[in-house]
């Protein structure tokens, strides 16, 4: 059935796994769950087609997908996806943090992908419907989550370059520790100077495979001397300061005044980036978003007016940064300590993701029952 999305959200309909993880295997991964290692026993799907809409809303076994291989986003890359975690609190009960967020953010990136827009309404029915099929997999130790991955790819089978007439828009859950392993100590970050992630007028905004793909090479080269994360500047002039592989940045100087890298279409627009800059403001802190050079953040170490960088994305929470590699220059140390705004700030926003602290600007969504 086709489903106007300006009138009732979608019903979905659930086919139980026939064969899910037993209790024991479950208590084992969500012992040690890594980042994306291990998935639940559902999946939510639901299909477009450009004459029909939205339609077959549905809770299906987790497993493979059939996909012909003449299918678009297998040729031209045509898919975005999101990313959000669903906490246990206390109590036992199971919410999710700004999923209203993260569906706009779905749709402005199908816009830029010539993709279907799904309502914000059924993208939260479908994180409740992925909650309420596999709650069991909700883990409950300190810092650990479910992390969801709502995603859409263009699956027509047809290989002329136009936007796909059909997609699918889908969500997996995969248990979720820290992403960064060795615990919450300063990182170190690689300095990309030969690739840029986004261009003027390019995806960079648009959380879509295409750039993630785009930063893989950087990112091994990272890997390869010694760092967590990939930098990157603009595209234009390779001198401002964009984001990393996968999380915004931050600038904390001895002012009261944070900075960081206005939202310019080459970055993607985070969501804990938006959070943290709530809460900074709440605590009298001036938040700067402007362009900040590499040249200003190697004055400012230089000159103590930089006092404390961190990164933040769902995945990563807050990080702080403890240096910048390049081929021809250093900026920081590896043996920093956390600074006291970074580790702070990074409790408070926890601590209202886990329930521990008052959620003053009704930030999270119940999910379970
Ligand atoms: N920048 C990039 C490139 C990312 O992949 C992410 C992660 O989603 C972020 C920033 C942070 O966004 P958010 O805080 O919404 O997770
Ligand atoms: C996230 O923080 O949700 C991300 O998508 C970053 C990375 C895992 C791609």
């Amino acid at each position: 059935m086709a489903h106007d999305t300006t009138t009732a959200p979608l019903a979905f309909s659930f086919e139980a796994n026939p064969s899910p993880r037993s209790t024991e295997e479950v208590a084992e991964i969500l012992a040690n769950p890594g980042f994306g290692n291990h998935f639940t026993d559902h999946m939510v799907q639901i299909d477009w087609t450009v004459e029909n809409g939205w339609a077959d809303a549905r809770v299906i076994p987790y497993g493979p997908l059939i996909l012909d291989p003449a299918s678009s986003v297998l040729h031209y890359g045509q898919e975005i996806f999101e990313g959000l975690k669903v906490y246990r609190h206390a109590d036992g009960s199971i919410w999710t943090f700004r999923p209203d967020q993260n569906a706009e953010r779905l749709q402005r990136s199908a816009a830029r992908l010539a993709l279907p827009q799904l309502a914000v309404a059924d993208f939260v029915e479908s994180v409740r419907q992925i909650v309420k099929a596999d709650e069991r997999w909700v883990p409950s130790a300190p810092d650990t989550s479910l992390y969801l991955r709502p995603f859409t790819i263009a699956n027509e089978t047809f290989l002329g370059v136009r936007s796909a007439h059909k997609a699918s828009y889908l969500v997996i859950a995969s248990p979720a520790g820290a992403y960064f392993t060795g615990g919450i100590k300063p990182i170190s970050i690689w300095l990309s100077t030969e690739y840029s992630r986004a261009g003027r007028g390019g995806t960079g905004a648009a959380k879509c495979g295409g750039n993630y793909a785009a930063s893989l090479l950087p990112q091994e080269e990272a890997y390869r001397n010694g760092c967590a994360q990939v930098m990157f500047l603009d595209g234009e002039t390779g001198t401002r300061i964009d984001e990393l592989g996968g999380m915004n940045v931050f600038f904390v100087r001895n002012d009261k005044t944070v900075v960081t890298p206005e939202l310019t279409g080459s970055i993607l627009e985070g969501i804990t980036r938006a959070s943290i800059i709530q809460l900074l403001q709440d605590r009298g802190y001036t938040v700067e978003e402007r362009a900040i050079g590499i040249d200003e953040w190697r004055a400012g170490e230089a000159d103590g007016t930089i006092t404390e960088v961190f990164a933040c994305g769902t995945a990563a929470v807050i990080t702080p940064i403890g240096q910048l590699k390049s081929h021809d220059f250093t900026i920081g140390s590896e043996n920093s300590e956390p600074g006291e705004v970074t580790m702070s700030i990074r409790e408070e926003l926890t601590d209202i993701q886990y329930g521990r602290r008052e959620d003053r600007h009704g930030w999270m969504v119940r999910v379970d029952g």
